[in-house]
């Protein structure tokens, strides 16, 4: 497993910085695209840009990559053959933790936090199942700290005592200092890509607060002009100030808080985390069928959902500001049967979807046009 390690060299405004990795594994497509973004219901005079970081891999996909590259390095360097984490059921970190670890001939084992009764075998479950993790799920009133870290800590011992293999254990959303440095890579990415002459203002969802505080500490310590702000699909300001507060300490930075360095974007998590209201659903489909942007309902779509409307009800904040939507991915929860009836209703509805015969042309039209195809 060695063999995949990579020396780390940070970019010269980290250098100064405690704790820096010495190594990273390299899972990410580099370079993701941005490109103009026409986010359905954005008043005029709005200017927004997405950097499709939903585009680092297509199993693997999104902020969590980044992350994994220096965790699963960190594993790795301390002789480390399993990796134990967690989240909710629906975890985008658990699901690309698992195919990491088994791209790189570790064993993921997974304690999954329940959203429903029953598991399932959809969405990213379907792939934390294909990974052949080793799944514990927890019952819905887990609480992290309490029930869930004592687990996986005597997982670990078990594993050692049975096996003579150690485990490493990674926290939920790979949140911590290590993971940091992959969050970090993302505004370096920006960096390298002119984002600091080509825009004003970077956007992202907001939930453990980890990427977001990667993003904004990185800008900060460049010295760029940028403004980072969170969107937050979870928590509060003061847990997401905290988070990069906490950081900011870890990596030894004085004289500067996260208030100072890090917007809050607040009020829009709807119902609570991972529940959708219909008009944030409608709002999905709204969004890829005008722009082909997939966002899905926990993350991207709340965020995006959030955008427009800070854009329509407070239009000082963002008006006239060349504005950057960081898409952090999580596309497999679009598959988890939360859109499906809505979907098949919205079909029949508009007639997009319709019954063709093999041999006649088809009765309605296209938007009015007619057409000869016959539907095969
Ligand atoms: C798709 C997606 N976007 C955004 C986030 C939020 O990232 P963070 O937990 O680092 O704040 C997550 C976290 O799980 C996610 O899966």
């Amino acid at each position: 497993m060695a063999k995949y390690l990579v020396e780390y060299k940070p970019p010269s405004w980290a250098q100064h910085l405690k704790n820096v990795p010495t190594h990273k594994v390299e899972l990410a497509m580099e370079n993701t695209p941005i490109h103009e973004w026409n986010l359905p219901g954005i008043p005029d005079g709005f200017s927004l840009h997405i950097k499709r970081h939903d585009m680092t891999g297509s199993s693997l996909s999104g902020n969590k990559v980044g992350k994994l590259e220096f965790l699963l390095a960190d594993a790795i360097l301390k002789g480390c053959k399993h990796v134990i984490t967690c989240g909710t059921s629906p975890s985008n970190h658990c699901r690309a933790l698992a195919l990491a670890c088994r791209q790189l001939g570790l064993v993921p084992h997974l304690f999954l936090t329940m959203t429903s009764e029953d598991l399932g075998c959809r969405g990213n479950i379907l792939l934390d199942r294909l990974s052949g993790a080793d799944i514990y799920m927890m019952p819905p009133d887990s609480d992290d700290e309490r029930d869930v870290h004592p687990k996986m800590e005597s997982l670990a011992r078990r594993i050692m005592s049975e096996t003579g293999e150690k485990s490493c254990l990674v926290p939920k959303g790979g949140a911590n200092l290590i993971g940091c440095f992959g969050s970090m890579a993302i505004f370096d990415e920006l960096y390298n890509q002119g984002a600091l002459d080509r825009f004003d203002d970077v956007m992202v969802a907001c939930g453990s607060s980890g990427t977001a505080s990667g993003i904004c500490i990185a800008n900060y310590l460049a010295g760029s002009p940028l403004r980072v702000h969170g969107v937050l699909v979870r928590h509060d300001p003061e847990f997401a100030h905290d988070h990069v507060n906490s950081t900011l300490r870890q990596l030894g930075v004085e004289g500067v808080r996260s208030e100072d360095i890090f917007s809050i974007i607040d009020t829009y998590q709807g119902e609570g985390y991972s529940i959708s209201k219909q008009e944030e659903l409608d709002f999905i489909v709204e969004v890829s069928s005008t722009t082909g942007v997939l966002v899905d309902p926990t993350y991207t779509g709340k965020a995006a959902w959030g955008v427009m409307q800070e854009m329509k009800n407070n239009p000082g904040r963002f008006k006239g500001r060349r504005v950057l939507f960081v898409h952090t991915g999580g596309m497999f929860g679009l598959f988890d049967g939360r859109m499906d009836d809505m979907l098949m209703q919205h079909g029949a509805e508009t007639k997009k979807v319709r019954m063709c015969s093999k041999h006649e042309a088809p009765r309605e039209a296209v938007n009015g046009s007619p057409t000869d195809h016959d539907g095969e």
